[in-house]
């Protein structure tokens, strides 16, 4: 695992940009998986002001977003395919048609998990994964307790999950009870993976993922069986990891 320390959100904004761009001019082509939630936002926008300055193009690279809330249309602002669009696909030149989601409005869910596992394998795999991770080391929406040969798939969301994300909804009842997920082992396919974190909130989650047992307790300890995982945290999220060096 690489660790990059930095010193605040806006360096880890940079930082993490600067990756994810690397890699772009590198490989046009480039499959990119992309999450939503708080943790990202600065790297998108990094992302965007890049694309207007120095003309860094998406337009051949497909996307596919970790995951998606059971029934939520992209049209509705709280579905993560909207978050998406409005934060980061709807400022860069990426391609429509390259935009992949797990779809929560199918009617049969199961087939479109099946058929979110086979268009990423067409496109022969993830090439760089971005995640966050949940305090409880969550990673995706896979919950302590998935199994680690996951593939995408339906989860019932746990109540502090739905709590944590009830600030983006107007109320708790209105948020989602399901979502579509990629599973641990479609996440731990990518080829190389890119975790950022940021705060206090994310010490313990942090320290175990890099120090704790690999336990489906703690989704995220699956990554150190990963042969390429950067990740780009600041010094409070790093804290407990440099006090037990
Ligand atoms: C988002 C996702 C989640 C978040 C995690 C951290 O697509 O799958 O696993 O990465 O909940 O969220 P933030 O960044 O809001 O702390």
């Amino acid at each position: 695992m690489d660790i990059i320390k930095v010193k605040d959100h806006e360096e880890l904004n940079s930082v993490a940009a600067k990756i994810v761009i690397e890699k772009v001019k590198k490989n046009p082509n480039a499959t990119i998986g992309f999450a939503t939630g708080g943790t990202p936002l600065g790297t998108y926008k990094k992302m965007i002001e890049d694309h207007r300055q120095n003309k860094t193009s998406y337009r051949n690279i497909r996307s596919f977003n970790l995951d998606e809330y059971v029934g939520l249309t992209p049209e509705n602002p709280n579905s993560y395919r909207f978050y998406m669009e409005k934060n980061l696909f709807s400022h860069i030149d990426i391609q429509k048609s390259n935009i992949h989601f797990p779809d929560g409005t199918k009617i049969d869910l199961e087939r479109e998990c099946t058929n979110y596992e086979t268009s990423i394998k067409r496109f022969g795999g993830i090439d760089l994964q971005i995640l966050g991770i949940g305090r409880n080391g969550h990673i995706g929406f896979n919950e302590p307790g998935t199994p680690f040969d996951s593939q995408t798939h339906i989860v019932e969301l746990t109540p502090s999950t739905r709590q944590a994300n009830a600030r983006y909804f107007m109320s708790i009842n209105d948020v989602p009870t399901h979502a579509l997920t990629m599973g641990i082992a479609t996440i731990l396919k990518s080829k190389e993976i890119l975790l950022l974190a940021f705060g206090e909130e994310k010490t313990e989650a942090i320290h175990r993922l890099m120090t704790g047992d690999i336990d489906e307790k703690f989704p995220a300890s699956v990554l150190q069986k990963h042969p390429k995982v950067t990740i780009v945290a600041d010094s409070k999220a790093l804290s407990e990891v440099i006090a037990s060096a």
